[in-house]
């Protein structure tokens, strides 16, 4: 049986950092400030942004929320996003996507400042990142909190192990293989277009899938003793809970590949918890060099 890594715990720890170098900060004069927008009222959205903002708080943080109607105009979100960039109280900003059909998401993440983007999706930190330059880039919070679970079960060292990340999302699946490499991990980058994708998985010491697919990855894909990270969260229906009810389910089949694995991460309660808890993170990375300290390490 593999050990489950623990990811609510892990992400408690963060946040509980965070608010220690909080209050140092705050007593020095200087609050961290992150700013959360959203554009419509997609409910997914609206919940995950809540408790961005809620998460905020909670560190000690000045979190302010933007909500604007889905008919905004793009250029009155780009005034916003440089009226944030221009705010000194403001270290963090983050525009939830996806972003109505009329506004160019791209125009609107590349008009966040590079120092205030903790999501990490400027040009400016996916190359620093792409280059190996973490101490000054921002890295996006879903692959930094997984790597963060999977440096406590591996080491910082990932010298001489076969990681195989399947997916090539911009969000995740290039920035986690980017946060591999610059662990030393031999790393595989895996997707749709794969030939024999289990065969690769099995050469995973390290498999992390981020591909948006309930159970894809199934127990005979895993090698025997492998580190299972699994960043999917999907929703499927659970008719054995009573009608129209759903659960929660990765891109893992937990159920086989936890048989054969060495560690793995759980869903819920695995990857999921740490991506707030790294904004809050990133937020307080932020603040620090905003005014000139070098940030704690989290
Ligand atoms: N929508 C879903 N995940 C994310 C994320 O990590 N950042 C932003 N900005 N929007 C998202």
């Amino acid at each position: 049986m593999a050990e489950f890594i623990d990811g609510k715990a892990a992400a408690a720890e963060v946040v509980e950092k965070v608010k220690t170098e909080t209050v140092a900060l705050t007593e020095e004069g200087i609050t961290p400030g992150l700013a959360v927008v959203i554009v419509g009222d997609d409910p997914a959205s609206q919940v995950y942004v809540a408790s961005k903002s809620k998460r905020a708080k909670e560190c000690g943080f000045h979190s302010v929320q933007h909500t604007l109607p889905a008919e905004t105009a793009e250029t009155e979100l780009l005034a916003l996003v440089k009226a944030l960039n221009a705010d000194p109280a403001i270290h963090g900003i983050l525009v939830q996507l996806p972003l109505p059909d009329h506004i160019d998401s791209a125009r609107v993440i590349q008009t966040i400042a590079p120092e205030k983007d903790v999501d990490g999706f400027h040009f400016i930190n996916v190359g620093k990142l792409g280059t190996g330059t973490l101490d000054s880039a921002f890295v996006p919070c879903t692959p930094a909190g997984a790597m963060l679970l999977l440096k406590r079960v591996r080491g910082t060292d990932l010298s001489g192990l076969n990681a195989v990340v399947i997916g090539r999302s911009n969000i995740v699946g290039k920035p986690m293989a980017n946060l591999l490499l610059a662990a030393n991990a031999t790393v595989t980058i895996a997707h749709s277009r794969t030939k024999d994708l289990p065969a690769v998985a099995r050469s995973a010491d390290i498999l992390v899938a981020a591909v948006g697919r309930p159970q894809m990855v199934r127990g005979d894909w895993v090698k025997e003793g492998a580190t299972v990270i699994d960043v999917g969260i999907n929703r499927i229906p659970a008719p054995e809970k009573g009608e129209g009810k759903t659960r929660l389910v990765g891109d893992v089949a937990f159920d086989e590949a936890e048989k054969i694995a060495g560690a793995i991460t759980p869903v819920p309660g695995g990857v999921g918890p740490m991506t707030i808890a790294m904004l809050m993170a990133n937020t307080l990375v932020s603040a620090c060099r905003a005014n000139g300290r070098v940030p704690p390490s989290l």
